[in-house]
Formats: C-alpha cells, sequence, structure tokens
C-alpha cells in the first residue's frame, strides 16, 4: 500500500491536521497541493486530502488539485480516499461540494470527516487567546486521533449531502475566481522587510518579492497565510486596516503535545 497526505494551508490549521494524520497513520507523502508533482500521485492506493472551509465551500485550488490527482493516477489505484476539511464552526457545503468534484472526475470518497479549528477569517472574528486556542486545538487534536483510527480501519463514512449542495456546487464553479482579485484589497506598508515569508507561506504562489517589499499577482485564494505569518505585520487591509493581536500561527497545541511525548 502506498498512501499520501496533499494539504492546503493558509494560517496552518490543514497543515497541522495533515501532518499529524500522517504521522499517527504512517503515510509515504504529506505535501503542500502546490508542492505535488505527477510522480507523487502515481501509484498510490491510499490518498487523503486535507483543505479548510472558505466560504462555506473548499479553496478554488482544489479543482485543479483534484484534476492532477485523479486525471494522472489511474484512479483505480486508489482504493482509498478520504477528505478532511477544518473549519471555524460552519463546514457547511464545503463536504458536499468537494464530493461533486470528485464525482465530476470519476471519484468517490470513501471517508469525509471535517475538524473545527480556531477561525482564521479576521476580516469577521477575533483570534482568541492563547488558552482559549488551546481549548480549540485540544478537540480539534482528539478528532484527529479518532480519524486516524477510522482511517487505518478503513472506515466507510461519508457525510450526508446538504439540501440544495447541487446549487451551491454551479454556484461555487460559476463565481470562485470571483476571489483573485481580493489582493488588491492588502496594503503592504514599509514595515515590510521582503524576507520572503509570505511568498514561502502562500500556498497559491501569488506573491512575489519586488525591491524592498511584495507585489500580488491577482490569483488570491484569501487564505490570509501572508497577513498571519508576516513577522512585521506589515500586511494589512486598505478599508479596515486591523493592527495588533490578529495573528494566528496554526495550533501551537499541537507541537506542544509532540514535545511533552
Ligand atoms: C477567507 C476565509 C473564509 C473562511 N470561511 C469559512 C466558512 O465559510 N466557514 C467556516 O466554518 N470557517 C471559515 N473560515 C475559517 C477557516 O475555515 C478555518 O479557520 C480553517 O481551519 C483555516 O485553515 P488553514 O489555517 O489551513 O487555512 C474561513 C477562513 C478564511 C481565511
Amino acid at each position: 500500500m502506498k498512501s499520501g497526505i496533499f494539504y492546503f494551508s493558509g494560517a496552518g490549521n490543514s497543515e497541522a491536521v495533515a501532518k499529524e494524520i500522517g504521522k499517527l497513520s504512517d503515510a509515504h507523502i504529506v505535501k503542500r497541493m502546490n508542492d505535488t508533482t505527477k510522480e507523487d500521485v502515481e501509484g498510490l492506493t491510499q490518498v487523503g486530502l486535507v483543505f479548510p472551509v472558505y466560504y462555506f465551500a473548499p479553496p478554488t485550488r482544489i479543482i485543479s488539485f483534484i484534476e492532477l490527482l485523479l486525471k494522472n493516477n489511474i484512479p483505480s489505484t486508489i482504493d482509498y480516499l478520504y477528505v478532511i476539511m477544518t473549519h471555524g464552526g460552519m463546514s457547511s457545503y464545503g463536504p458536499s461540494i468537494t464530493e461533486r468534484l470528485l464525482e465530476e472526475n470519476g471519484y468517490v470518497a470513501s471517508y469525509t470527516h471535517t475538524i473545527k479549528m480556531v477561525d482564521t477569517f479576521i476580516p469577521i472574528t477575533k483570534i482568541p487567546s492563547k488558552q482559549k486556542q488551546d481549548v480549540v486545538s485540544k478537540l480539534a487534536y482528539e478528532k484527529v486521533l479518532s480519524i486516524v483510527q477510522d482511517i487505518k480501519n478503513n472506515e466507510i463514512k461519508v457525510a450526508p449531502r446538504l439540501p440544495l449542495s447541487n446549487m451551491a456546487y454551479h454556484l461555487f464553479r460559476r463565481i470562485s475566481t470571483w476571489r483573485y482579485d481580493y489582493d488588491k484589497k492588502f496594503v503592504v506598508d514599509n514595515r515590510c522587510t521582503s524576507c520572503g515569508i509570505c511568498v514561502q507561506k502562500c500556498p497559491v504562489e501569488n506573491i512575489i518579492l519586488a525591491g524592498n517589499s511584495i507585489e500580488y499577482l491577482h490569483h488570491c485564494e484569501q487564505c490570509l497565510a501572508c497577513i498571519h505569518h508576516c513577522p512585521t505585520h506589515a500586511i494589512t487591509f486598505k478599508k479596515k486596516p486591523l493592527r495588533g493581536y490578529t495573528y494566528y500561527k496554526g495550533p501551537t497545541y499541537f507541537t506542544k503535545r509532540k514535545d511533552e511525548q
């Protein structure tokens, strides 16, 4: 059996979940979707996809990844495909739309699950205190443990599709690219040191270094990784500048647990 986990992550929730599932289930490959090559997906028999819910749906990059996975890897080699979506409290149509996406590419998920984590959508939510983050992350970690058990047992468990999920799917396909120039709403001030962390963290290669600053390329997924991970807090929103405690870099609880072991 060759198993692989492929993840998309902005602030770091889905990355932490993917890496933990990978470690606990002895996956052969754990890779960011944007670094994944055709060779990585060839001959896999078990595949896990881990990504967040953005605007009640999956990130649009999932479309091209699913196409890469299923068109280049003969789908018949995959015996077990599972999808784990992290969210901030309303996974909504995320799983139903993903299931439809898989189906469009001739595949059916064996297992889907969602995990509530710290909400990273800072335009409307506040990042909680570290203690509150740990409470949410502890529950998330417990869910990871039970998911790993299910995966090891090859459980077949798919959440039922929500009513009107067909309509949600078509709406998603139609409007998903509208997000792309959202990066025009960002402003980068002179605290930018051109360190390149945002370039590395961006899961869709939407940022390049330009002189002493950065430039956005307008195919943004709105994951906000650049804002969350900027060490000098140089990036914010034009209309609603958010300064101060608005940054989150993934669940430190997951790392703390590892340190204690
Ligand atoms: C642009 C954006 C949109 C989001 N939309 C939703 C949503 O519709 N429902 C929800 O429950 N959480 C939503 N969230 C919260 C994320 O799904 C959640 O925090 C997730 O764990 C982030 O994972 P990541 O750190 O791997 O990007 C959103 C976050 C962002 C940045």
